[in-house]
């Protein structure tokens, strides 16, 4: 008889601006049986709105997923013009592989009210993972902070502590493109705040081994993902002379079921607003503020477990396992076919 196990999963909200490793994150996140996608928020951030809206809707058709309901956010950085990446992620912000279009559409309410009024309606049992820039959950504390402090945690895709930033020498995108929202939500962590920096993504890099690992599958999903990343494979390239891509919000999906695969410190964490430093996370390593700490750190991953769980998943493959991906990447070949 086959044994059932009750999982019981975590349900989420995603705020995400896709972005090519957005898009890995949200299939590894569909994908993963630990988690429940109540809703997907739309940020302004590496693309407009309007195209990140169609590439959430153009992911959940590639996977066959209909179910889960998709919001627009706010337009544009609080403060600030949208500066989109698409040298990182190409013009559509899904590599320019030529991803189907989508016919469907995105709800009428807006990201902000929705966020509000499930974390209302499920006081204490919901995880938001921000996987863009922090406007829409900056507005949704402008307008309701004691709902939002409903949420049982957050998890933040941002900042660059004690290592080089990816668009200024010390700042990171995220951070970087709405630094007020950053430094409003970071001030404002009246919820656990889980950050998840560049510090430990970068350690995550997604090589043509890997590149290949997916390929050899020859699946229709393997092929999508092949091609999503191999912009972004070459532009780490051409720009960081690095051989591997960064799965920067894949990680931050993984610490919201799997966070024994990383390490945190709780330190008080803030960010620059302007001038030569926008953007930049600040973390008091040594208390010098006195102030509370207010954010959760991530400082280390286990870098290979987190590379097996997310090949694995992302296929959602049942004859792919964890000890098959594990014995292929160390044997840095394929079998033969
Ligand atoms: C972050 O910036 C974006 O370009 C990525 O999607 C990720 O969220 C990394 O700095
Ligand atoms: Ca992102």
């Amino acid at each position: 008889m086959k044994r059932q196990v009750l999982l019981l999963k975590r349900r989420v909200i995603i705020d995400t601006d896709p972005g090519i490793d957005d898009a890995l994150a949200l299939i590894f996140a569909i994908h993963s049986p630990e988690l429940q996608i109540e809703g997907i928020t739309i940020a302004p951030g590496n693309v407009k709105s309007e195209i990140g809206a169609t590439n959430v809707l153009r992911v959940l058709d590639i996977v066959g997923n209909t179910a889960i309901p998709v919001f627009y956010g706010a337009k544009a950085p609080l403060f600030r013009k949208l500066i989109p990446a698409t040298r990182i992620h190409g013009e559509d912000g899904l590599g320019d592989c030529g991803w189907p279009t989508t016919k469907r559409s995105v709800m009428e309410q807006s990201g902000v009210d929705y966020l509000i009024e499930q974390v209302k309606s499920s006081p204490k049992e919901l995880t938001l993972i921000c996987l863009g820039p922090l406007t829409n959950l900056a507005l949704a504390i402008a307008k309701d902070p004691d709902a939002i402090a409903l949420f049982k945690e957050i998890v933040i895709m941002g900042g660059a502590a004690r290592v080089a930033g990816n668009v200024s020498p010390v700042a990171e995108f995220n951070f970087w493109s709405d630094p007020e929202a950053a430094h409003q939500v970071l001030e404002w962590s009246k919820v656990p705040l889980v950050v998840i920096g560049l510090d430990v993504t970068r350690q995550t890099l997604l090589t043509p081994l890997h590149l290949k690992f997916l390929k050899h599958q020859g699946t229709p999903l393997s092929d999508w993902l092949v091609k999503l990343t191999l912009h972004y494979l070459n532009i780490h390239w051409e720009l960081n002379g690095i051989v591997g891509c960064t799965l920067n919000d894949p990680l931050a999906v993984l610490a919201a079921f799997m966070p024994e695969l990383l390490t945190f410190q709780d330190y008080s964490v803030d960010v620059a607003t302007d001038g030569l430093c926008r953007g930049q996370m600040v973390v008091d390593y040594t208390e010098l503020w006195g102030k509370r700490r207010n954010a959760r750190l991530a400082t280390d991953v286990n870098v290979d477990a987190f590379l097996e769980e997310f090949l694995v998943r992302i296929l959602k493959d049942d004859s792919v396992t964890v000890d098959m991906v594990h014995a292929y990447l160390q044997a840095s070949e394929l079998p033969r076919t």
